[in-house]
């Protein structure tokens, strides 16, 4: 018995897990638990945890080595696994992403721990991308099964001219200071539970073989699916909490409704696999190394 309760929020994604106490040292059987409970809802919420950085990180490593940071974005001062998640430091995740995709093995898993939170708004969706691609009608998921897609970090963002200060400029030069070009299947095969889910995200810029104007098109009929209301979970953050996400089968979005207040977060996220589609055969990449970003799972 490892007293790990687990109450689910919605019908599709996300429970809050409570009766374990994730700042002390976790033993096999309740990594086990935790690791079904995130197979189950892809996105795990725990409250009142007490955590530091180096907190955190001990807790992500229980599901497997960790990234260093970002492959271009510096970490945390002393906490080279930590990704600062500022709104002080630009506020380009309110986009529907999957995390670092554009690598050849994207982050199984993310944590995300609250520092400081606005008094309002700043809420992270989640969304299911399994239950998106149950939810495509045969002849998308057809379709969809077929497809591969190139995922990039350097894109054309589309924001206003007028909006883009030096702030940002740098923001963005930094960002793309290593290009990076990885084609990932379209519909991905979890590694433990051999669940389909949509593996797209704002990083897919081009689906192979079609035009941009086509993959446009393309991708935003399948991303329909994945942000679908009942596919979302709307968590709104409390202080001391952490969030543990399964980054193979989900997208997440930032809301950017809370005035330019400030809103932050910690970041830490667990090495991952290359991704495999549904025939067996994996991603590849076409640019940039992220070896020192990140070891293979
Ligand atoms: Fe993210």
């Amino acid at each position: 018995m490892t007293g790990i309760e687990i109450r689910k929020v919605t019908a599709k994604i996300g429970a809050r897990i409570s009766g374990v106490d994730i700042a002390k040292p976790l033993d096999d059987e309740v990594v086990t638990a935790l690791r079904a409970a995130l197979d189950e809802h892809k996105a795990l919420v725990f409250d009142d945890v007490d955590l530091d950085d180096e907190g955190q990180q001990a807790f992500a490593r229980h599901f497997g080595d960790l990234t260093t940071a970002h492959p271009t974005v510096p970490a945390v001062d002393g906490a080279p696994n930590v990704l600062p998640v500022d709104s002080e430091r630009g506020r380009a995740a309110n986009n529907w992403h999957t995390d670092v995709t554009f690598v050849l093995n994207p982050p199984q898993a993310s944590t995300l721990r609250s520092i400081t939170i606005p008094p309002y708004g700043g809420e992270t969706l989640i969304a299911s991308s399994a239950a998106a691609y149950r939810d495509l009608p045969e002849p998308l998921r057809r379709l969809a099964d077929t497809l591969w897609a190139e995922h990039t970090n350097d894109y054309d963002y589309a924001v206003p001219e007028e909006e883009v200060d030096e702030t940002l400029a740098a923001h963005r030069a930094q960002f793309t200071s290593i290009k990076y070009r990885t084609v990932h299947p379209v519909v991905r095969v979890h590694p433990l539970t051999g669940e389909r889910g949509l593996f797209i995200g704002g990083f897919a810029q081009r689906i192979a073989g079609l035009s941009v104007s086509e993959s446009r098109k393309v991708l935003d009929l399948l991303q329909a699916y994945v942000v679908r209301p009942e596919n979302v979970l709307r968590h709104r953050w409390s202080p001391n909490q952490l969030v543990l996400f399964d980054n193979r089968i989900t997208q997440h979005y930032a809301i950017d409704n809370y005035d330019g207040l400030p809103r932050r977060l910690n970041r830490v996220t667990v090495a991952g696999d290359v991704p495999v589609g549904i025939e067996g055969k994996e991603s590849h990449s076409i640019a940039g190394d992220a070896s020192h970003y990140t070891s293979v799972a």
